[in-house]
């Protein structure tokens, strides 16, 4: 038994200590906002947090998470269903095109302003250059993570 904290519960999960943490979270513990994209660390889909890091769960094994805490998308709003500062500008922004990158993109971002609240063009670039979406959602990506910062996009993000 692996015995896990995940968005603030502990839990215990009888798996074998190399599977992937995400196979865990979506299908031990059910919770299915985290995606599947490439499986081998490249596109960001998976992306949740391990003690406030983002790390790719598609290939961090679930032994990594022992005696530390998984945060997923399920975990950011408040207890009383209040969305995170993160997503409710990613609501306002209407970032998602088919939303299939945009949970791991979310955690991405939410990592990013943790460490930098008012994050520079750089920070974000590098903070969010693994996260790739197929749609091509980066100039909303982009201006969601300023509105959440309380930093008002330059025209020129919003090309
Ligand atoms: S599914 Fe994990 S990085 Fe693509
Ligand atoms: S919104 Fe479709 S892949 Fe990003």
């Amino acid at each position: 038994m692996i015995k896990l904290n995940v968005n603030g519960s502990t839990t215990e999960v009888d798996v074998d200590p190399n599977t992937p943490i995400l196979w865990v979270v979506r299908e031990n513990l059910k919770m299915t906002g985290t995606k599947f994209g490439c499986g081998i660390a490249q596109c960001g889909a998976c992306t949740v947090h391990l003690d406030g890091k983002p790390v790719r769960s598609c290939s961090t094994p679930i032994s990594a998470a022992d005696g530390k805490s998984i945060t997923t998308i399920e975990g950011l709003a408040a207890e009383d269903g209040t969305l995170s500062k993160v997503q409710q500008a990613w609501v306002a922004e209407q970032v998602p095109q088919c939303g299939y990158c945009q949970s791991g993109q979310i955690m991405s971002a939410t990592a990013l302003l943790k460490d930098h609240p008012n994050p520079s063009d750089d920070q974000i670039d590098a903070a969010m250059k693994g996260n790739i979406c197929r749609c091509g959602t980066y100039p909303r990506i982009r201006k969601a993570i300023k509105v959440a910062a309380g930093v008002s996009a330059s025209s020129s993000e919003e090309a």
